[in-house]
């Protein structure tokens, strides 16, 4: 299934990006342009800049820019899919999907699906307000009302044909979306959820996928939740990330919980990072879609023993999918509390403490192993390296890895190096991965670029890096001729001179990927790769000439040709 790509152009001819951008960020006109706070950083003055004319913001404060789908992709979180979707669905244009008919049947099928459980919730919160034991229930957990309609919380009748009396036209949508239970030998259905407190479950988007349900009285089971259907897949969600999302585009952190009841007692003190893990388990495929938005997760755990046990499996799934820049951390809360009773009795100052207090992930593994050897013999320290051994080759996190070798090297008085030889140099190490998408050389340049134009300082004239095997190096040596040539360019001009050419869109991709890097490490780096790429350069010269003296002999080669040689080798020595 694919959206057209000409589509995406006609999408972006309907649409402004000042609609896109002032929907999240409040805008004002200033000279030709708009400008407002960037949602991407922190500040107080306006640096972020919409350009009308170009269709294009930028920030000049951190650098983010980018055309509406890129603003909203960034913005909400979203893939590109998902945005054009969101974009198409704004401006009322329906997608003409590259896909058999059998495919577009399904989408339409499961925007039906949507839709009905976004009814379905409507009529919970509707129930909600009509049934007093139940806002007494809620209450008496210290939940305001408007806290409960950020999540949508809502009530389902204590009956068997709610759903199907309200919603008589969608038996079977109803039934596809879990909602329904079949009779046992039967064709007859009831209502799954009955006499229930309702969480709605919400994807990114905000649409309602699933529902976990709690009783109101002493009954069993406590929480009921939807079954996987074809929109709810259990590894794929958290419960609360949307809401989270729509308190802050950017979160640095977030706080996994167990339950429905910790999200919303927390954001009712106003602790609005939590999300919950649905049922047991944090899948390493949630974990990894939480890295993606934030650089750090505190799991919290029960302080008992089945709380540290589920603690370490957690480390364990966690291990490889930890790479640099990323930090999970671990909170044991006290014995027979949870993180809902836990804010109610201390308050959001002391519980946010305890975040903050939280074990590193390198401590509890080394906590973990402390428990099992005793590190005043010789043997026990000895055991002691050999548990870590296992810890260590499943880190994919160099610093990580360092961390943990410096607290064992602590503890087995040995030397850091001695046990990074011991330890890391053994096969089966696991090699920090490399992302399958990295970037080329070129490519990092013009990103590097187009973040900081000035910089265009560092490249030397006459530098002909096309002789390098990079495809985006054409498009950097034009790139660099543009940026000699004028004036002092920003971002948005430099766009515009490309507007009509395919490369312009590989510009504007390229100068929306988000940078982390301050001012002066951006200089640091371009500094750096124009060093490597100017490297590369020497290597396919010497390439060539190695290979003229291989047919022709040292003697087809000049003497200046032969210098260049001698002194390659001579380099590369070092
Ligand atoms: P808990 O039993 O710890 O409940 O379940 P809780 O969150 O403290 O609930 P309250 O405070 O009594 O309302 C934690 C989570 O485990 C899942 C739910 O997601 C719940 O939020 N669970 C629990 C179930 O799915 N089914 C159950 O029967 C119990
Ligand atoms: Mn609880």
């Amino acid at each position: 299934m694919r959206i057209p790509s000409t589509f995406i152009d006609d999408l972006l001819a309907r649409i402004d990006i000042i609609d896109v951008v002032q929907n999240h960020v409040p805008l004002k006109k200033s000279g030709k342009d708009y400008s407002g706070c960037c949602p991407f950083h922190k500040e107080k003055t306006p640096s972020f800049t919409v350009s009308q004319a170009k269709q294009f913001y930028y920030c000049f404060g951190c650098g983010a820019s980018g055309n509406a789908v890129g603003f909203l992709m960034a913005h909400d979180h979203l893939s590109f899919v998902e945005t054009v979707e969101t974009l198409a669905q704004q401006a009322g244009i329906e997608i003409p999907y590259e896909q058999s008919p059998q495919h577009q049947q399904k989408k339409q099928v499961q925007k039906s699906l949507y839709d009905l459980l976004g009814n379905v919730s409507k009529f919970y919160q509707h129930r909600l307000k009509i049934d007093k034991s139940a806002v007494d229930y809620l209450k008496a957990r210290g939940l305001t009302g408007e806290i409960c309609k950020m999540y949508g919380v809502g009530y389902a009748p204590d009956a068997w044909d709610a759903l199907l009396t309200q919603f008589p036209q969608d038996t079977k949508g109803l039934r596809q979306t879990g909602m329904l239970v079949q009779k046992e030998n039967s064709e007859r259905h009831y209502d799954r959820f009955r006499g229930r407190i309702m969480f709605p479950i919400r994807d990114k988007r905000g649409r309602v996928i699933a529902f976990g349900g709690r009783v109101i009285k002493d009954e069993q089971p406590k929480y009921l939740n939807s079954p996987e259907t074809t929109l709810f897949h259990k590894g794929g969600e958290v419960y609360g990330l949307y809401e989270v999302l729509r308190q802050n585009t950017k979160p640095t952190q977030l706080v996994v919980v167990e339950g429905y009841m910790d999200v919303i007692a927390l954001a009712q003190h106003g602790v609005t990072n939590a999300v919950a893990s649905l049922g047991t388990a944090l899948a390493a495929q949630n974990l990894s879609k939480l890295f993606n938005i934030v650089p750090e997760v505190v799991l919290c755990f029960d302080g008992d023993n089945a709380g540290r046990s589920a603690a370490l499996r957690a480390v364990d799934n966690s291990l490889p999918i930890l790479t640099d820049g990323k930090q999970l951390k671990l909170l044991f809360l006290p014995d027979g509390e949870d993180p809902d009773s836990l804010i109610r009795k201390e308050g959001k100052e002391n519980f946010s403490k305890r975040i903050s207090q939280s074990l590193n992930l390198s401590s509890m593994i080394m906590e973990h192993l402390l428990d099992q050897v005793d590190v005043s013999s010789v043997d026990g320290r000895a055991r002691l390296v050999e548990l870590a051994k296992q810890y260590l080759n499943k880190i994919s996190s160099k610093i990580y890895q360092t961390l943990m070798l410096e607290e064992l090297a602590r503890y087995t008085r040995l030397d850091v190096q001695r046990l990074h030889n011991m330890l890391l140099q053994s096969e089966n190490v696991v090699k920090p991965v490399r992302s399958s998408q990295q970037k080329s050389l070129c490519e990092h340049a013009i990103m590097l670029l187009l973040k900081k134009p000035v910089l265009v300082s560092l490249f030397e004239v006459g530098k002909d890096f096309l002789a390098l095997k990079d495809v985006k190096a054409g498009l950097l040596v034009s790139l660099v001729q543009q940026l000699k040539n004028k004036e002092p360019l920003n971002v948005g001009q430099i766009l515009g001179i490309w507007q009509d050419e395919s490369e312009a869109k590989m510009l504007a991709a390229l100068a929306a990927q988000p940078c982390i890097l301050s001012e002066e490490e951006i200089e640091e780096e371009l500094k750096d790769t124009v060093c490597q790429l100017v490297k590369q350069l020497r290597e396919v010269d010497i390439g060539g000439l190695l290979a003229k003296a291989r047919k022709q002999g040292l003697t087809g080669l000049s003497e200046a040709e032969r210098e260049q040689i001698r002194d390659y080798l001579a380099q590369s020595d070092n």
